[in-house]
């Protein structure tokens, strides 16, 4: 089982990398030996995150990238065949939220939404699919939500696409398993990650709230979630494929 989390320097792609989950998964995928690559928006978190990782002994690359800019999503992909020939996994974990009543909801914001949590997924999808075909036992992990298998107040566009993405995510698992490809999602319930923080800290997310959600009465650390992201990626998950994985302490059950 350990040797099948090992990535023995495989190149692996983290979208929204540079803080919260995606940081958390790339901590994880380097520490089990993955050459991580991150691609991110921020400057400042990517490049503070690539030196936190480097300086752990990890190998990690960086691309300054906006996943909803189709074009550019393409030039990563160029370059990084160019660079590696090959990509091991995708997680797909870039996202933004927006909390408003679909009466209140601007068609520039919709879009905006979706062009980070849905189009942002399909456009690295087609650019790197290519390359994942070419790895041994590649496979993408699609970073959903908990809001993607259930409702909740005031979430319109998050609760569409991130529901969007988990059936994007089986439907890729029918058309990439049998080609060796496995495709599934994560769907985190209530994680404590900078941006979750900053609506506490803001009043703007009551926390005593969220936790009464969840059944172990707490939310999730960010490394809870990217643990999950890594193991997903990694050979020590190969019979899993179109899955949903809800990491979420109970949160949908109740
Ligand atoms: N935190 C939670 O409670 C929670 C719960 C369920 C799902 N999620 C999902 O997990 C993922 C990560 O969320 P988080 O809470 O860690 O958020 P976060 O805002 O703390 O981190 C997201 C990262 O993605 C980057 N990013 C955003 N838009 C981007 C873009 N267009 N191109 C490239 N990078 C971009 C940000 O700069 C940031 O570094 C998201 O998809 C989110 O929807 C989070």
């Amino acid at each position: 089982m350990l040797a099948k989390l090992k990535f023995n320097g495989a190149p692996v792609l983290v979208t929204g990398g540079g803080q919260g989950i995606g940081k958390a998964a790339a901590d994880a995928l380097a520490e089990l030996g993955a050459h991580v690559i991150i691609a991110e928006r921020n400057e400042n978190t990517l490049e503070a995150a690539t030196a936190d990782i480097r300086s752990r002994g990890g190998t990690c690359d960086f691309y300054t990238l906006d996943v909803s800019d189709e074009q550019a999503v393409n030039r990563v992909a160029q370059d990084i065949e160019a660079k590696f020939g090959t990509l091991k996994a995708l997680v797909n974990n870039a996202g933004n939220n927006f909390r408003t009543p679909l009466h209140e909801l601007s068609t520039e914001k919709w879009q905006e939404i979706r062009g980070v949590n849905l189009d942002a997924v399909f456009y690295m999808c087609r650019a790197f699919i290519p390359l994942l075909l070419k790895a041994q036992n590649p496979s993408i992990v699609n970073v959903a939500s908990s809001f993607g298998v259930i409702g909740n107040p005031l979430m319109p566009v998050y609760c569409a696409t991130k529901g969007a993405v988990v059936n994007l995510s089986r439907q890729l698992a029918i058309d990439y398993g049998p080609k060796g490809l496995r495709v599934n999602s994560l769907c985190p319930g209530p994680t404590r990650s900078p941006r979750v923080q900053g609506y506490i800290d803001k009043g703007l997310t009551d926390p005593k709230k969220l936790e009464a959600q969840v059944m172990l009465n707490r939310l999730a650390t960010c490394d809870e979630i990217g643990d999950v992201a890594a193991f997903l990626a990694s050979d020590a998950a190969s019979f899993m494929n179109g899955s949903t994985v809800v990491v979420d302490g109970g949160q949908t059950i109740n």
